[in-house]
């Protein structure tokens, strides 16, 4: 295992029933750093997600977490450890506030510096202090996405794993949530495990890529071959 790694995940094998999705995934992630994952629809990004927060059970193999073997942790004990999660779909309280949003997992959890863990939030996220009092289902697509972020933000992750953070997000927006999770990475020193398949987001967010296909990592896309969104494009398009 490396020093380094945050979090590590060995010989993942991982589905529903009898069937297998993931069939045998290893990657490693170190502090502060983002990696992006990225595949045709339906090849198992979600499930990946969703078997590293514990949603889903791995069959084999095993996840590691700041050195502690996690594998048969259950997805809220993974999240009090330091592994946050936005699903795809982002699951938004539409009736509640901003404010409620953000807080919620934390009172449940009888949180004691609420105000202060809140002022952080809103200083990544300065809209939200702006909206505090509005409904979630009032924000745009870009603001509940950064509404999401910040809810999962609040037990201080130190990987968060975001599911297709530009679903239904206008292209205008796109950019700066890539910003917001450039400007959480060095100011939290969270990393990032990021789902995606726009590939200009992924181009902002400068950092490696990998291509899931038939259940494995089929390749490697380094950020460099992103700096010109065209040949990430044609790069991209070779695998998916
Ligand atoms: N709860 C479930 N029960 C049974 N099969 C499922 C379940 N969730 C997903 N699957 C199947 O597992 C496979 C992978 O689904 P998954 O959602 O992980 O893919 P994905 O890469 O995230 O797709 P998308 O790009 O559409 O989000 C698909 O064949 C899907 O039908
Ligand atoms: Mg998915």
């Amino acid at each position: 295992m490396g020093l380094n790694n945050i979090l590590e995940i060995k010989n993942i094998i991982s589905g529903y029933g009898t069937t297998n999705v993931i069939n045998n995934i290893s990657f490693g992630i170190n502090e502060s750093s983002i990696l992006a994952i990225s595949g045709r629809n339906g090849v198992g990004k979600s499930t990946l997600l969703k078997t590293i927060i514990g949603i889903v059970e791995s069959k084999s193999g095993n996840i590691f977490f700041m050195n502690k073997n996690i594998t048969k942790n259950r997805p809220t004990e993974r999240s009090i450890l330091g592994i946050g999660y936005v699903p795809q779909g982002r699951d938004i309280f539409n009736s509640l506030t901003v404010e409620e949003n953000i807080s919620l997992p934390a009172i449940s959890r009888r949180m004691k510096n609420l105000k202060n863990e809140l002022e952080k939030i809103y200083s990544v996220f300065p809209i939200l202090k702006e909206k505090r009092n509005d409904l979630g289902g009032s924000l745009s697509g870009g603001q509940q996405q950064q509404l999401a972020i910040a809810r999962s933000l609040i037990f201080n992750p130190k990987v968060l794993l975001l599911d297709e953070p530009s679903e239904g997000i206008q292209p205008s927006i796109v950019s700066s949530i890539a910003e917001k999770i450039h400007n959480i990475a060095i100011e939290l020193k969270t990393a990032f495990v990021i789902v995606e398949q726009n590939i200009s987001f992924i181009s902002k967010l400068s950092c490696d890529c990998f291509i899931i296909d038939k259940g494995v990592i089929s390749s490697k896309i380094s950020s460099k071959d992103f700096s010109d969104v065209d040949k990430a494009r044609k790069a991209l398009s070779l695998e998916l």
